[in-house]
């Protein structure tokens, strides 16, 4: 499986969104694999995650950020789950949940109806470990921006995360504890 391959379908050779993609992608999937590493009791798979840190913002196209060179209709919050749409086509149903349960440490159905999210009401939360050391490691990098290459310290993730709530950053504490952070 070649996920650029995948992703050359969606994405006008040149554009800046294609470039911003695969440049998120790749750092993700080094930061990803380099988390990896950290649990080998756990057993990730690196290719799998490889190919999931590539392919998981696939759908960004079609969401409405401009700053990214993407100009769909949809709002940014649902390039998640309609990246498993995406993958699910293309017969790729693991990479398919990685896609959906990467936005921020995991989206629960209750989050989605008490803060009425565009997103359909159901658990988008990650489970497997290469679903959460995904969801991790996109933390650290910023697509566009200034600095996109930039791992962000880890303060500056806990503090981007805990404006979404005290139980957001007890999940991301507990992956940083989970992979040696702390
Ligand atoms: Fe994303």
């Amino acid at each position: 499986m070649e996920p650029l391959e995948l992703i050359e379908k969606f994405y006008p050779p040149g554009s800046l969104s294609l470039r911003l993609l695969t440049e998120h992608s790749r750092l993700v999937a080094g930061k990803a694999l380099e988390t990896a590493g950290k649990v080998p009791h756990l057993a990730p798979d690196p290719d799998f995650i490889f190919e999931a840190s590539m392919l998981h913002d696939i759908a960004i196209f079609l969401t409405g950020a401009p700053s990214i060179g993407c100009h769909g209709d949809k709002p940014y919050i649902c390039h998640g789950y309609l990246g498993r749409e995406i993958l699910e086509n293309a017969g790729l149903p693991r990479h398919a949940l990685v896609a959906e349960r990467h936005v921020g440490v995991g989206i629960t159905a209750g989050d989605i109806r008490t803060h009425g999210l565009p997103l359909p009401a159901r658990d988008m939360t990650p489970r497997s470990i290469e679903e959460i050391i995904v969801c991790f490691a996109d933390k650290f990098y910023s697509k566009g921006g200034k600095t996109p290459a930039r791992e962000k310290p880890v303060e500056e993730v806990r503090r981007s995360i805990a404006r979404y709530g005290e139980d957001k950053l007890a999940v991301f504490d507990g992956w940083l504890r989970l992979f040696g952070h702390f």
